[in-house]
């Protein structure tokens, strides 16, 4: 304004009150009421001031508080502005700049929170600009005031507050130049905006884990520098795009698709958009939140370089420390080379050698007469549902138990029997509970057939069910006729944190199961064990099913070999899980007893604000895997794969998650 007398600002809330963000303050003091110019609540009536004095040669600034008010200006903006120079044969010139502003998180809710760049980007005749901090904020409003074209600029309200470097001097960026805010050689994220910042921040955790990524700001989403975009995808094969507008028709998917089609040949992946949730910006904070650009694995910027209330994206994690479960253990090589040299035969037949001596071995050990190799643990529940009930029966079991939550309705669908869910602390239940559970005899009732257990209960948190109480409980069933059933995915963990045989734990059981794949580290496979004649019945129904294999022997093998060297080993993932619970106890909203970790699985209730996805999120851009079992409550599951190392890894990365 000081260079060039035709330079005027009007809008609302311009002069006096300095604008309601405070970025205008002092500009009255300085140039006075005529060049600073307070109007009404009449955004299409300033607007339109500003086109006229702008074809007859002033060079006006239009301030339009929100980005969503330029819904009231588009007839100046669109039909007048951009058209004037085209339709005049290029006798009219309309240097007119619209400033206004974009994004949510504000809690400014649907009517103040839009990012509606990409409405105006979408037309001929308009330049667009989107600063990313206050040098480019300075440099382009004045290349914006230059230009003899209509130029939309979009401020970011939560940049407000940023602060940086910005030279004294008069310097412009051009328009149409994007800048490379980093080099990197494996991935390439276009940010707009504030974005630029979240994908700076995303790009410094992705270079803890090893991947290099190059962040490039466009700086006006028109004209757009399509050259820079192109060649760095070229360069990286891959490229995500990072935009707060709303993915639908918006910004990204247009600088996606000029990613697509300048570099195909050279992309290893598609083009990855991430946007704001195609919904009105919702009023509530925590839904707000979600709506802007985090991604499914977002990271929030707040707690790592970025300043304070700038939001987030996401970044490709890389898992470093896998505890979503202890199904994710890789087959070691020992392991894998053992399968690959396992002797086998038609299995179907009883002809593959390996499968037979892993069934021995499990029936052995689990102190049956016999023992079935099944596919999965979820099809010898499912068997051993069919052959102890009919239709029409009912099985006693706790609420948590894996065939009520996990099994698709298996129990309905392949049995026809109901499950009656009783309750008790920590995934067991009492003798009380079963006696009140167990029908009486009438026409009326379902018969009960089945008493079910879970050894160790998975979401009671790896709770050991004591000897004692499973005698108890199973004398019960036993005096009322009914048969009994452990689901023994981890009985291996139990074993060896009580020292208790697997053999005594089972002899309570008309039937037993084991599985490899937990934390026995196999990647296939359970057996499932019982009497001569409930093994030839489960073996029927595995054959109905389409359970019963050819040379399965490559994949009992893995069976065979954990049996042999994993069982023992279990203690470490016991220590490494105790380890992991003590770490968190002490966080800030975690609520977690340590002195109840008997196993490998680890839960923990969230108490403050912070929802269990949203923190798994975070664990996740830190390249810590955990499961959100809830809204508040997460799961954590330590395995083979996860030594003493990974725990501080995971308890380091929990610690910047959890900061209270
Ligand atoms: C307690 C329990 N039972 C059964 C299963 C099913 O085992 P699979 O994944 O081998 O079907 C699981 C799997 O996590 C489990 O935790």
């Amino acid at each position: 304004m000081r260079r060039d007398p035709r330079v005027f600002l009007i809008g609302e809330d311009v002069a006096e009150a300095g604008h309601p963000f405070k970025t205008l303050v002092g500009l009255v003091q300085e140039f006075g009421t005529q060049r600073i110019i307070d109007t009404p609540i009449s955004e299409p009536g300033y607007a339109g001031i500003g086109v006229g004095a702008a074809m007859t040669g002033m060079r006006p600034i239009v301030d339009v508080m929100f980005g969503d008010f330029i819904t009231l200006t588009m007839d100046q903006m669109v039909n007048q502005a951009a058209k004037a120079h085209y339709m005049s044969g290029g006798k009219i010139k309309v240097p007119i700049v619209f400033r206004t502003t974009l994004g949510a998180t504000r809690r400014s809710a649907a009517q103040h929170s839009q990012s509606l760049h990409a409405w105006v980007s979408h037309v001929p005749g308009l330049k667009v600009a989107l600063p990313s901090g206050p040098y480019e904020a300075k440099g382009l409003m004045k290349t914006a005031i230059r230009d003899d074209s209509p130029v939309v600029i979009f401020e970011d309200k939560m940049m407000y507050r940023v602060k940086g470097p910005v030279p004294a001097d008069d310097y412009t960026i051009p328009f149409g130049v994007a800048e490379v805010k980093r080099a990197g050689t494996d991935v390439t994220i276009v940010a707009t905006s504030s974005m630029v910042a979240v994908a700076l921040g995303a790009a410094k955790m992705l270079e803890e884990i090893g991947i290099s990524a190059e962040v490039i700001d466009p700086r006006t989403t028109w004209p757009l520098d399509k050259t820079t975009l192109i060649e760095s995808a070229k360069k990286t094969s891959r490229a995500i795009v990072v935009d707060e507008g709303y993915e639908r028709y918006g910004t990204t998917a247009e600088i996606a698709s000029v990613i697509a089609e300048g570099a195909f040949y050279h992309l290893d992946a598609p083009v990855k958009r991430i946007g704001a949730m195609d919904v009105p910006v919702p009023f509530s904070p925590v839904l707000e939140d979600l709506t802007v650009p985090i991604g499914e694995v977002g990271v929030r910027g707040r707690e790592n370089t970025l300043p304070e209330g700038v939001r987030t994206m996401s970044a490709p994690a890389r898992i470093d420390v896998d505890l979503y479960s202890d199904t994710v253990s890789q087959p070691t090589a020992d392991m894998r080379r053992f399968m690959c040299e396992a002797p086998v035969g038609d299995e179907q037949k009883f002809e593959d050698p390996t499968v037979n001596q892993l069934c021995e071995m499990v029936a052995e050990l689990l102190g049956k007469e016999a023992a079935v190799f099944m596919p999965s643990g979820t099809m010898c529940n499912e068997i051993a549902l069919r052959v102890h009930a009919r239709h029409g029966e009912e099985v006693i079991a706790h609420r948590s138990a894996h065939p009520i939550n996990s099994e698709a309705g298996g129990p309905a669908a392949l049995a026809g029997v109901n499950v009656r869910a009783i309750d008790g602390p920590r995934g067991q239940f009492d003798v009380a509970a079963v006696e009140a559970a167990i029908r009486p005899r009438t026409r009326h009732a379902p018969r009960t057939r089945l008493l079910w257990v879970e050894q160790t209960s998975n979401h009671g948190g790896g709770s050991i069910w004591p000897l004692a109480r499973i005698e108890a409980v199973t004398a019960v069933a036993r005096r009322h006729g009914l048969a009994t059933h452990m689901d023994g995915a981890r009985l291996m963990n139990a074993v060896v944190a009580s020292g208790i045989s697997a053999r005594d734990y089972s002899a309570f059981f008309d039937s037993v199961w084991i599985d490899f794949t937990k934390g026995l580290g196999a990647p296939v496979g359970a057996a499932l064990a019982g009497s001569r004649e409930f093994i030839d019945e489960a073996w029927r129904c595995k054959q109905q099913m389409g359970g019963a294999m050819r040379q399965a022997g490559i994949i009992a093998a893995g069976g065979v070999y954990a049996l042999r060297h994993n069982v023992k080993r279990l203690a470490e993932d016991h220590a490494n899980a105790r380890r992991l619970a003590e770490g968190l106890a002490g966080l800030p909203g975690v609520r977690l007893d340590p002195a109840t970790i008997e196993t490998n699985i680890v839960f923990f209730e969230l108490t403050g604000e912070l929802t269990a996805p949203v923190a798994v999120e975070r664990l996740l851009a830190r390249g810590v895997r955990m499961g959100a079992s809830g809204a508040r409550l997460i799961r954590a599951v330590t395995h083979l794969d996860i030594d003493a190392d990974g725990i501080e890894r995971a308890l380091a990365a929990a610690r910047e998650v959890f900061k209270g």
